[in-house]
């Protein structure tokens, strides 16, 4: 866990200004800074940035969040690598004890090591007239082979002289050396090297290709602490910004696909390493860009790889995000169709053929079925049930199902009776609006962010049970009083993940738009006044409610007192 007070410290040294003018270039608007939306698209702003609240908020999709919040949206970062990323800017270490739970941090030796091999990979090349004679045969410059990083590793074991201890755990630990039977070697000689970087732009792995014949053709890095395969994928880093521009992202099978395609000017190519796409595959791309097309072999092994992907994607789909297939001719890979006929036939090729992800799952359930008797009919539903129930976008589920009953002859409702679901009930990631029901409490929970020590002043009894704000400005009041004084972001931060963060980020919104002027001292003692004027009522009402009898001496007192008020 990182400290809470690292965080604090942290959100007072950043600016949020700063952080996201230096992604989204923002424009003075009044008090605030405004920009064109980055998570919606629009084309006035509503994309707003406090400067004095250190806080973002988009009125059209309601986005908001601290600059932690928005390093996470927007970079795809975890919490702790925002961290990281926002205290390096400042200069700030993160404490030592700042690990992700569970996942215990590798130790700093495994991706120096790395690092370091890639260096002297990339040297080797420079060195070896074979290993550029082979890159230049397949088309690639020295420009394209520099922006991935390609290297030769030589024959032999020649890490052995790059490091001197050899001999240490880092080396096998991360997957550059083998030990078999006491003795150690370099686990790849003579092959052409593909770093594979995180999206941080770390290498935490690599992919090595034979120059001449040989087996394995491709020898990966295996698993390591740092290395997962089904959850990695080539050539992202390298592929952001363009994928972000181009506003779509194809996913392809081979390393060589990905340089190749980049080569020739399609620079949004990415792929998996060696592996089917997995859900984390895809829900990682699906992340980056709303379109995504996977481009695989027209053989019998493309198709199933396809739909292996397509399975994987299903439960991370979303209405308004689009996926779908490139079959390439026969006998023809990315990188081969785009040496041979260039990028404009290519990237029309793309556009041309690739089949929506709908259509593909359809053609396929549909394949070799007799749909003109009744067992075909029900051969194609019974396969189509559990995959209509994966989709998480529940407009298409609902169009694909539409489709599936048209072919097995029956009403679409017919089809949910078969137990098939209307619409699968998983939530969707789309940002919720928030429209929150009036509250007199409202004006109070907002000024009481401002300064949460003032918390002591309002006795719990007198909030309204019957507000819609009243059980949780409870539960926000005993929040604050243990957190102590914090500033507003700070808050916002600690907030995250519990049950207060939704209202704690709908008060920071309401805030956006007061400005320095704002008395909220001044509105504070004018909410907590009301809010006792209004229980005394209430408790007067009720007291005097009760027959005299019953009332105890103490609750005669109390009547008598607020009566006289
Ligand atoms: P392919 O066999 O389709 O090769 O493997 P390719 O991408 O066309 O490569 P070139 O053009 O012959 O150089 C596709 C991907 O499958 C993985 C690699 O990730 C490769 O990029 N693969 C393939 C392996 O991991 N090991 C192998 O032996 C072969
Ligand atoms: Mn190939």
């Amino acid at each position: 866990m990182i400290p809470r007070d690292f965080i604090d410290t942290l959100l007072v040294r950043v600016d949020i200004v700063d952080v996201i003018d230096r992604r989204v270039p923002l424009k003075k608007a009044g008090q605030n800074y405004q920009a064109c939306c980055p998570f919606h698209s629009e084309k006035t702003p509503s994309f707003t940035v406090s400067p004095t609240k250190q806080f973002y908020h988009c009125f059209g999709c309601g986005a908001h969040g601290t600059a932690l919040g928005f390093l996470m949206e927007y970079e795809h970062m975890s919490f702790p690598d925002a961290v990281a990323a926002l205290a390096q800017d400042v200069g700030l270490a993160v404490p030592e004890s700042a690990q992700e739970p569970g996942r215990p941090k590798p130790p700093p030796a495994l991706w120096d090591a790395l690092e370091q091999a890639a260096q002297f990979y990339k040297k080797q090349l420079k060195a070896s007239p074979r290993a550029i004679d082979y890159l230049k045969r397949r088309g690639l410059t020295g420009a394209i082979a520099a922006r991935y990083g390609i290297g030769y590793a030589p024959d032999g074991s020649p890490l052995k002289q790059v490091f001197k201890d050899y001999q240490g755990d880092a080396l096998v630990a991360c997957g550059l050396v083998v030990e078999n039977e006491g003795r150690r070697y370099d686990r790849f000689r003579d092959r052409i090297m593909f770093p594979i970087r995180n999206v941080k732009g770390q290498i935490i792995g690599f992919g090595g290709r034979v120059l001449d014949k040989g087996e394995p053709k491709y020898l990966n890095s295996p698993e390591t602490p740092l290395f997962h395969k089904g959850s990695e994928i080539y050539g992202l880093f390298e592929a952001r910004a363009a994928i972000k521009d181009a506003g779509r992202a194809i996913v392809v099978e081979g390393y060589m696909d990905v340089v190749a395609l980049a080569q020739h000017g399609v620079e949004f190519a990415v792929a998996t390493l060696g592996t089917a796409t997995t859900p984390i595959h895809a829900r990682t791309l699906l992340r980056h860009t709303d379109r995504l097309v996977y481009a695989f072999d027209g053989d019998n092994a493309g198709r199933k790889a396809a739909w292996r992907a397509l399975e994987n994607s299903l439960e991370a789909l979303q209405d308004g995000k689009e996926v779908s297939f490139l079959f390439l001719p026969e006998g023809e890979d990315p990188d081969s169709y785009i040496r041979t006929h260039g990028r404009d036939a290519f990237l029309r090729l793309l556009d041309a053929e690739a089949l929506p992800l709908s259509a593909f799952l359809v053609r396929e359930l549909a394949r070799d079925r007799k749909l003109d008797t009744q067992e075909g009919q029900a051969g194609l539903i019974k396969e189509a049930k559990p995959l209509l129930d994966r989709i998480a976008a529940p407009l298409l589920a609902r169009l694909i199902q539409r489709q599936i009953a048209e072919l097995a002859h029956l009403q679409p409702d017919e089809l949910g009776r078969m137990g098939v679901r209307p619409a699968p009930a998983r939530p969707v990631a789309a940002r919720p609006q928030r429209r929150p029901a009036p509250s007199r409490l409202r004006g109070l929970a907002r000024t009481l962010l401002m300064n949460p020590e003032r918390v002591s002043e309002i006795d719990a009894c007198w909030i309204d049970a019957r507000d819609p704000l009243g059980g949780r400005l409870g539960e926000l009041m005993s929040w604050l009083a243990n957190l102590g004084p914090r500033t507003l972001p700070a808050l916002a931060e600690a907030a995250r993940g519990s049950s207060l963060e939704a209202l704690v980020d709908e008060l920071m919104t309401d805030l956006l738009d007061k400005d320095e002027s704002w008395d909220w001292n001044a509105e504070f003692d004018g909410a907590v006044r009301q809010l006792r004027d209004d229980w005394r009522r209430r408790r007067q009402q009720e007291l005097a409610a009760r027959p005299l009898g019953s009332l105890s001496p103490g609750e005669r007192q109390e009547l008598t007192e607020l009566a006289r008020s």
